[in-house]
């Protein structure tokens, strides 16, 4: 996304809970980097089941802790372009992906490092891998790979993944068949094609 102007820059905001009828582009102002925090420029915005069911009504949202105005979107990928007080292990121009709980979906986010969730966290990019995949990881990618955690496939295993053409579903079965698992994927008829390797 280009920024709008030397100004200011772009969030999507909402203003009540809602569903996409209730998304708003706005022009906001570029936000700093405190002690322990880096502002990244963002290149990249993924979108999971969860962003549309966290700001759906009140109630879901303040389990959350979110409150109005609110933006939206977690996964992201972009560069570094400031780096607050003691922050160590980023720099200006860094590629990094992660999460920023219900904000990410905008020009630039600001992460505190030591955040260590997916609601605030940046991951250095691996080479080879480019922002609109990054941007896919984090929600998806940690639930599969905390799922897969819990039952620790190897190549003695199959292991059954419902929904394998789902967000979850295509990390798991990779995940899975990187453990040496043999894989079975289950999905509806408009999955199909998708799934077929
Ligand atoms: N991504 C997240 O934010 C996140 C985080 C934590 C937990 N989760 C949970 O992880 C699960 C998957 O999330 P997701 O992000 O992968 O969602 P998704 O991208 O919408 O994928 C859901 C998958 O479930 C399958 N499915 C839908 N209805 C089904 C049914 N009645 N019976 C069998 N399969 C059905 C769909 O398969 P077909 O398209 O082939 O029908 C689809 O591939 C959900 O329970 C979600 O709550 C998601």
């Amino acid at each position: 996304m280009p920024v709008w102007s030397d100004r200011g820059s772009r969030a999507v905001q909402l203003d009540s809970f809602g569903g996409p009828e209730v998304l708003d582009i706005r022009e906001v102002p570029i936000p700093e980097a405190g002690p322990g925090q880096v502002r990244v420029r963002v290149t990249a915005a993924g979108l999971n089941p969860m962003d549309w069911f966290m700001t759906a009504d009140a109630d879901t949202a303040g389990r959350f802790g979110l409150t109005l105005p609110v933006g939206f979107g977690t996964d992201y990928a972009g560069v570094v372009d400031q780096v607050g007080d003691g922050v160590t292990g980023f720099a200006p121009g860094d590629r990094v992906f992660g999460g920023a709980l219900s904000r990410a979906v905008a020009d630039f986010v600001v992460i505190d490092v030591a955040g260590g969730a997916a609601a605030n966290e940046a991951h250095h990019t691996p080479d080879g891998v480019d922002d609109r995949t990054a941007a896919t990881l984090t929600i998806a990618g940690r639930t599969a790979s905390a799922a897969l955690a819990v039952i620790e496939p190897g190549p003695d295993d199959t292991v059954l993944i419902g929904g394998a053409g789902g967000g979850v579903g295509v990390f798991a079965v990779q995940l899975a068949r990187i453990a040496g698992a043999r894989v079975i994927g289950t999905g509806s008829a408009a999955s199909a094609d998708y799934c077929v390797i």
